[in-house]
């Protein structure tokens, strides 16, 4: 079997997707569960893109252990100089530095010749080896460069001291054949290739991302570039759970193994979908909500008789288990606390008591607490930014019936502690509950998506909101979980609206 690395950018290229917007405490949430998914290197950020950025990394290297954190930088001395502050105390901290190479970007974009190309690549590589052992160097659109150009600039940076050569195909064109042929040409043409590893990164514009990732693989590459459910820019990148998944269930035609826990795959879907808010569509590979379920009843017989006639991948393989009821109304803040480590939480003394508490309200209304649920607890819990000035939410009511018109009423605190309230109507309770909140917020608003859905099943499952706000302009993502529909709905709003208050107050912060 030969080894392929893991380079998961779902922090970088994926937080890319328009409307995810992941604050300090999400990405580092997301990086501790990436790191358990087994991931060989993670791309924690663009610390040089803003304060915000270059903190989320900085956290993120000063925790992580088991995985390489890089950054990326353009070929820009001070991106570099940030990023090596940023990630300086990591385990092993890695640099990504890209320069586009084809025609159409040197000509509109770059606006250089080719040879000036290749100076302002290898002088940056250059100047980052002085302070970083793993140097990665991306050919930006290499998909679209003539073989030549990319045979040179590619032999020239390796002698400059890169480390790994990545070829991404940057808009998603390339065919598996056009794909494949790249990785032979430069690993036939490139007299030092055996100096660097080459790395491939597909985006799926034309739905060929993993087809082409294998293409790479299978002529050389042995680094792989992906995300958790495939987000990315526009139609993302290659999902990694599917690549992962696809090696192993095909090892006979695929002789490639990866450090990846498939075990791990549903919690961190589960976790990137919800953090992000960009939920999995249903028959979506691998992770998708019907990806095991069988409809017809020639395969429900089937597989009723014997799994493996329609199931080619077990649940227990992705760590689809059956949700385990754990504790109830009952439970003691021991074997709470016992099963919060269980689940791989690290929580400090005042978000566990905050966790517990929340557990023992959910006892009141839900008989049997879930692992999901229990996720979901944690998850808002671990990423809380509690402690800045936000819209707090004091009291809502909404009226419902057939016979009348949806009313509500709302108080809120605002971030500079005045009470207010108002009430509207609406054609619904959702709608009315937003029109008085956009009412009470002094920004301008404009809701984009609104979605709601169940964290496991039943009755009295939790619901989950997820509410796309423009706020001044801005995309914001907001989220919440709670027992009650209109409730999450109400708390999800607010959160998109705190998310841009809270990125305000740090920037002033900064400013200052
Ligand atoms: O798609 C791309 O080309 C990229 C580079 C920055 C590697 O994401
Ligand atoms: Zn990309």
């Amino acid at each position: 079997m030969t080894k392929i690395q893991i380079f998961d950018t779902t922090l970088r290229d994926g937080e890319q997707s328009p409307g995810v917007n992941l604050n300090k405490l999400e990405k580092l949430e997301i990086a501790k569960q990436l790191e358990r998914f087994g991931v060989d290197r993670m791309e924690a950020g663009f610390p040089a893109s803003s304060t915000g950025d270059f903190e989320s990394v900085k956290l993120i290297a000063d925790t992580i252990k088991d995985s390489s954190v890089i950054a990326l930088a353009r070929a820009v001395k001070s991106d570099i100089d940030i990023s090596w502050e940023a990630l300086k105390n990591a385990a092993e901290p890695a640099l990504h530095v890209f320069l586009a190479t084809s025609p159409i970007h040197r000509k509109y974009k770059l606006l250089k010749e080719p040879e000036e190309v290749i100076d302002l690549a290898v002088s940056m590589v250059k100047y980052a080896r002085e302070k970083f052992s793993i140097v990665q160097w991306s050919a930006e659109d290499a998909s679209r460069t003539e073989l030549p150009f990319l045979a040179e600039i590619v032999e020239k940076v390796i002698d400059a001291g890169a480390t790994v050569i990545n070829l991404p195909d940057t808009v998603g064109y390339a065919t598996p054949e056009e794909y494949g042929y790249m990785f032979k040409y430069i690993s036939e043409n490139v007299p030092n290739i055996d100096k660097a590893i080459l790395s491939c990164h597909c985006h799926d514009d034309l739905g060929l991302s993993v087809a082409n990732t294998i293409a790479a693989v299978e002529n050389g590459a042995r680094q792989v570039e992906g995300t958790v459910n495939g987000i990315g820019e526009r139609a993302g990148n290659v999902a990694l759970e599917e690549l992962g998944v696809a090696f192993k269930i095909r090892e006979d035609k695929y002789p490639y193994e990866t450090n990846l826990k498939l075990n791990e795959i549903k919690r961190t879907s589960d976790l990137v979908a919800r953090l992000t808010g960009m939920s999995i569509q249903a028959n979506k590979a691998v992770v998708g909500k019907n990806a095991f379920a069988h409809e017809s009843g020639i395969h429900q017989d089937g597989v009723l008789k014997h799994a493996s006639t329609y199931e080619i991948i077990t649940p227990e393989m992705i760590g689809l288990t059956s949700n385990v009821l754990f504790l109830g109304k009952h439970s003691g803040r021991h074997a709470f606390n016992d099963k919060v480590v269980e689940l791989g939480y690290d929580l400090s003394d005042e978000r566990l008591k905050a966790a517990f508490k929340e557990f023992k309200t959910l006892t009141d209304h839900k008989k049997e607490i879930t692992d999901d649920d229990l996720f979901a607890i944690l998850t808002e819990i671990q990423t809380d930014t509690s402690g800045f000035d936000r819209y707090e939410m004091d009291m809502f009511q909404v009226q419902y019936g057939t016979n009348n018109i949806p009313t509500a009423t709302v108080k809120l605190t605002t971030p500079d502690k005045r009470q207010i309230e108002a009430a509207c109507t609406g054609s619904g309770s959702v709608e009315a509950l937003y029109e008085t909140l956009d009412n009470l917020i002094e920004e301008k608003l404009e809701l984009k998506d609104y979605r709601i859905s169940s964290v496991g099943q039943g009755k009295d499952a939790l619901a989950e909101a997820t509410v796309q706000l423009l706020v001044n302009d801005k995309q914001m993502t907001g989220r919440a979980t709670a027992q009650d529909v209109i409730k999450a709905s109400a708390n999800a709003f607010l959160n998109a609206v705190n998310r841009y208050v809270i990125e305000k107050q740090v920037q002033q912060a900064q400013v200052k």
